[in-house]
């Protein structure tokens, strides 16, 4: 089974380019606001996972950020940044892991998931992302995610997402985690059809 998510992801990227996906964003704005909300410092230990080819990490390095990493199933996700940034994606730790199987090897300020969790949508997989994110995130650092909300779609990639409000989010993820912001928003595809995210973060409490 996780080869053959494995096997999806690699030959999506393989085949496409980067703006045609229908995740693709010119500008990562969202989460910019988010991971600015969550006063992250430049010196912070910022991971992006599931990040794909996201021009997250472009922004972030471009602000200064020198503590970040990207985490993805593909490889071919991964290389497809670290080729668009030329000599930068030197100064990013790439992993290419599977977010409910890898064991994070210190622990980050700020755990960033955009479309990425929702495609976890078995029960004991969920519970293992979860424990490596209770593992991988500082008391005190922040979770930052967005999945499709209840309204939006049910599929991405051809494949089943679980979709979820900040409430049934909140009930997922179990005690440790406080929720400090929600909110809507409408991704706008490069064909510029809508899909309804919502995002939520929360900071990591004892
Ligand atoms: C819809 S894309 C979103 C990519 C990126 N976050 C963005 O906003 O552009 C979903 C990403 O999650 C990755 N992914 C899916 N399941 C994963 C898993 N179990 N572990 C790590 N990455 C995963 C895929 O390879 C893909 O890059």
């Amino acid at each position: 089974m996780a080869d053959d998510r494995k096997l999806h992801w690699e030959n999506v990227y393989s085949t496409k380019d980067e703006v045609d996906v229908s995740w693709f964003q010119e500008s990562p704005a969202p989460s910019l606001e988010l991971i600015h909300l969550a006063q992250a410092k430049r010196s912070d230990a910022i991971i992006d996972v599931g990040g794909g080819a996201s021009r997250l990490i472009d922004n972030l390095l471009a602000e200064g950020f020198d503590g970040v990493t990207v985490l993805d199933l593909s490889e071919a996700a991964l290389d497809m940044a670290r080729k668009r940034l030329g000599a930068k994606g030197d100064e990013v730790t790439w992993i290419a892991a599977d977010a409910t199987l890898w064991e994070p090897p210190q622990v980050y300020d700020i755990w960033h998931d955009r479309a990425a969790f929702h495609f976890v949508t078995d029960r004991g997989q969920q519970a293992a992302y979860i424990e490596r994110l209770k593992r991988g995130l500082k008391i005190g650092g922040h979770l930052i995610i967005g999945t499709f909300a209840l309204d939006g779609p049910e599929k991405c990639s051809g494949l089943p997402v679980a979709r979820y409000s900040s409430d049934s989010l909140t009930d997922l993820l179990g005690a440790g985690f406080k929720l400090i912001d929600s909110r809507r928003h409408d991704h706008s595809t490069p064909w510029e059809s809508v899909q309804r995210f919502q995002f939520s973060t929360f900071k990591r409490i004892a």
